[in-house]
């Protein structure tokens, strides 16, 4: 008997092509009537694979899950602490995408720094033929780079911008002794010791908008804004008006409070740099998180351990 698994939100075509091999699948987004589906088979729901949701009442919807395996590092969008009170194993899939989503984050800085995208479109629109070379930007070489959150995938930033001769520091809970880099306690002093900031912590509530008015007034008129973590840990409000009133440089930002709506104002704004959650988003990126989230599933019902519970 193949054991019954929910597909929560929505996952690649080849993570559900491997789940519909192995397990009798449920798809909630799929379902007409979400509450009846729930209602007629959460009995039998003993694994839940999730896009990276799972409220309390769906984890109570389903009495004998036995694990949830979520696509993606981040897990803000799953009721993590109701679920270690249910027993119930939380898996993500760290490290497989340290690589792209640090790549993502340099990538955005440089776009934002040196105006590729507005300077783009420059020379689609003809101006470089009519108005001749646009002004001067500035350098990454030198700059003071400040990672909010020095964990897998801020480390991994951090060691890839040593090529580009950055100075890092970084602000986190916790002062990782084996950094070589400059911890700041403070978030402010860190911001205002930065030219660039790069936001790499977990969303949720812990961290909401702890990029905030003040934060940002310390980056100041000349600083850069980038964000690859997750739009609640940013006052986006706080951060439009900052950009709108030049009291920030620019804006390099993944991720946004209400996904995939981003605020009018900014799509006007040649200072800022949009992309649409792209962190980890490559073919071969994706393809290793899909093989974690169903290696964790695979693990625990072949009676293993999973390879990255989160408890
Ligand atoms: P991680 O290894 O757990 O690192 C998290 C870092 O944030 C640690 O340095 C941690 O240090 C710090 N931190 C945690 N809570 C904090 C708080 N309340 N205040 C200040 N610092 C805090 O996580 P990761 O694998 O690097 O992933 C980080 C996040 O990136 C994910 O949770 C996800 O939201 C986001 N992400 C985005 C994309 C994308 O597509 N844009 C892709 C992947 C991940 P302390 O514990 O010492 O505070
Ligand atoms: C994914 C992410 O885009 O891993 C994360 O936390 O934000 C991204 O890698 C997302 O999880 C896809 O659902």
């Amino acid at each position: 008997m193949k054991p019954d698994v929910l597909v929560v939100g929505t996952l690649m075509p080849y993570a559900i092509g491997v789940l519909e091999q192995r397990y009798t699948l449920h798809k909630l987004s799929q379902a007409e009537d979400q509450e009846a589906l729930l209602r007629s088979v959460g009995e039998r729901i003993r694994g839940i694979a999730t896009g990276g949701r799972a409220s309390a009442s769906l984890i109570d919807s389903c009495p004998n899950l036995e694990i949830i395996s979520s696509f993606g590092v981040g897990t803000d969008g799953i009721d993590v602490e109701h679920a270690k009170k249910r027993g119930v194993p939380v898996c993500n899939t760290p490290d497989v995408l340290n690589d792209e989503v640090a790549n993502t984050a340099i990538a955005l800085t440089l776009a934002t720094i040196r105006n590729l995208v507005s300077y783009d479109r420059y020379v689609r629109e003809g101006r470089w033929a009519q108005e001749g070379d646009p002004p001067l930007t500035r350098s990454i070489a030198g700059r003071r780079v400040g990672i909010v959150g020095l964990g897998r995938i801020g480390r991994t930033i951090a060691e890839k911008l040593a090529v580009f001769h950055c100075t890092i520091a970084y602000f986190a809970r916790h002062e990782r002794p084996d950094a070589p880099y400059r911890f700041y306690a403070d978030l402010v002093e860190l911001a205002r010791d930065s030219d660039v900031l790069i936001v790499i912590v977990p969303g949720g509530e812990a961290t909401r908008n702890l990029i905030d008015r003040r934060v940002i007034d310390a980056l100041g008129p000349q600083g850069i804004l980038i964000n690859v973590a997750r739009g609640s840990v940013v006052d986006e409000p706080a951060l439009v008006a900052a950009l709108q009133q030049g009291r920030l440089g620019g804006a390099g930002l993944d991720v946004f409070a209400n996904e995939p709506n981003v605020p009018g104002a900014l799509l006007s704004m040649d200072n800022v740099v949009l992309l649409p959650h792209q962190g980890s988003a490559t073919v071969e990126t994706r393809r290793a998180m899909a093989d974690r989230m169903l290696d964790n599933l695979q693990a625990h019902f072949e009676g293993r351990p999973p390879i990255s519970p989160l408890f």
